[in-house]
């Protein structure tokens, strides 16, 4: 069988902030499991966010030419994602959403130009989330929950597992917890075997 391709994405301004720590086990683990990562940090990408001009509405490519196209084909042709943002205002970072903004021109593809309807039964690939904010609060990953279901639907997935951690807000603090690394690592490890056996599954 073709080796499980998984695509990590750096959300975080910070390089060694919480997120990119989780993000990092998670990678460990899913490489641990035989796959193969393709790690992307948006903070060094060249990226603007979307300028709605529609340029995409005749064909659903993206008119703004930058990095966002390699990030995309990178995104499209993997098994899986695992993305990690932190809250901000109670949403993902601007880095983030700037990534997901721009696969705007492919949701004019998907739902415009190709007029898939709004409840295809497809088969969704999955998505592993990971998530923290400083405060403790019952609705703080709410945000980000809802944006990421109708981000992922745009690619063509589904949230398989979300990885919500509060009260850690300076860099290092998640160090602090290493329950939560080792989740990350094993979810990482986890999330290979989903794959691997959605890929049978799927693909036969
Ligand atoms: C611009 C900005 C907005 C933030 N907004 C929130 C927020 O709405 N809720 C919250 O709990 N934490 C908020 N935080 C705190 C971060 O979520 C927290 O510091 C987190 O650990 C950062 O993750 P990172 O180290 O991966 O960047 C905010 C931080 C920044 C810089």
């Amino acid at each position: 069988m073709e080796k499980i391709k998984i695509v990590a994405v750096y959300g975080s301004p910070r390089r060694k902030g919480n997120t990119a720590v989780l993000l990092k086990k998670a990678v460990e683990g899913a490489r641990e499991s035989g796959a193969q990562v393709e790690e992307i940090v948006l903070r060094d990408l060249k990226m603007s966010p979307c300028l709605e001009i529609f340029g995409c509405t005749k064909s659903g490519e993206c008119k703004l030419k930058d990095d966002f196209q390699k990030a995309r084909d990178q995104i499209l042709a993997s098994h899986g994602l695992i993305l990690a943002s932190p809250v901000f205002f109670y949403t993902v970072s601007a880095h983030t959403k700037i990534l997901m903004d721009r696969f705007q021109s492919l949701w004019v593809k998907k739902y415009w130009i190709d007029k898939t309807p709004r409840n295809h039964p497809k088969v969704m690939r999955k998505a592993l989330l990971i998530s923290v904010g400083a405060t403790k609060g019952k609705k703080l990953f709410d945000g980000i929950l809802l944006s990421m279901r109708y981000f992922f639907d745009t690619i063509d997935m589904e949230l398989w597992k979300a990885l919500l951690y509060r009260g850690l807000d300076f860099e290092g603090d998640v160090l602090k917890f290493p329950d939560y690394l080792e989740e990350a690592y094993e979810a990482g490890r986890e999330y290979v075997k989903v794959l691997k056996n959605h890929d049978v599954a799927t693909l036969g």
